[in-house]
């Protein structure tokens, strides 16, 4: 399997994926074991998968104009993904992008230690809070924009509104990296376009671990239904790509 950057894209590029006028196209990327687990039962960060699905990240986060994450993926890594292949950085300035994407939390607590390395890293950082959330970083440059969630949207949380907010920021394609919990939220708010899912040659079990999409979970007569739009097997790993259908709908 082929993982060098694709080639340049056309200034076009953001005609495709098609774009909603009101939000953010989305791609989920996510490593998972093969029974669906994201982390083990300590939630610890998940570093399961190989080389070739790190550089299959990167070419996801290098493709967007920002990426979104829950502050618990952030507790487990401490950190984020950075674009550092030199022909995505190229590719992102030819079709007009930043050399990053902006890395944006979704934190209503806005509970994050300042000393994570996440907040030394050369990338623009948002932070997607509460109010309460928004006062604990007031004057901090560590964030470069906070989105702040009204207090009459926070319960439960309205992410057509704040993807709305997103989508004026000029940011067009998003790159969701999880959790489980951020996760079931857009899915369950129809807000997932894509999903790119390595399944990953182990077994993790244990109740409590975090699975692709935690939550509530929904009935299979209503579950979200995908399209398969390519797979692709290097070594033990699956590397697979869907699309959310939307028919009908
Ligand atoms: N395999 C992979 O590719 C992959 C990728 C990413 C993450 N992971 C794993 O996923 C795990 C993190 O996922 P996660 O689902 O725990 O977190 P998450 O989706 O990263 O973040 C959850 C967010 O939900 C917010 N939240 C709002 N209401 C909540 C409530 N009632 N209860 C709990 N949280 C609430 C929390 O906000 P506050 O900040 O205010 O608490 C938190 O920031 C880690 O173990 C990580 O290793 C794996």
């Amino acid at each position: 399997m082929n993982f060098d950057p694709p080639p340049p894209l056309p200034h076009s590029f953001l005609s495709y994926p098609p774009l909603f006028p009101h939000r953010p196209y989305t791609s989920l990327v996510l490593a998972m074991s093969l029974d669906g687990k994201i982390a083990d039962v300590q939630r610890q960060a998940a570093r399961f998968s190989s080389a070739a699905d790190l550089v299959h990240l990167e070419v996801r986060v290098a493709a967007v104009d920002g990426v979104l994450f829950g502050g618990g993926t952030l507790r487990a890594y401490g950190t984020t993904l950075s674009v550092r292949n030199p022909v995505l950085i190229e590719q992102r300035r030819q079709r007009g992008q930043s050399d990053q994407p902006v890395h944006i939390v979704w934190s209503p607590s806005g509970q994050l230690d300042p000393g994570y390395r996440f907040f030394q890293q050369s990338v623009p950082r948002g932070l997607i809070t509460t109010l309460a959330g928004a006062q604990r970083w007031q004057g901090d440059k560590r964030f470069e924009k906070l989105w702040v969630m009204p207090a009459e949207r926070v319960e439960p949380w309205d992410w057509p509104w704040l993807f709305a907010q997103l989508k004026q920021a000029n940011l067009h394609t998003l790159a969701l990296l999880g959790g489980g919990r951020l996760t079931a939220d857009l899915l369950y708010h129809d807000l997932i376009d894509e999903l790119y899912i390595t399944v990953c040659p182990l077994l993790l079990g244990g109740a409590t671990a975090p699975t692709l999409v935690d939550g509530d979970g929904c009935l299979a007569a209503l579950a979200p239904r995908l399209q398969l739009i390519s797979h692709q097997a290097q070594e033990d790993e699956v590397f697979l790509h869907y699309r959310v259908r939307r028919e009908g709908k």
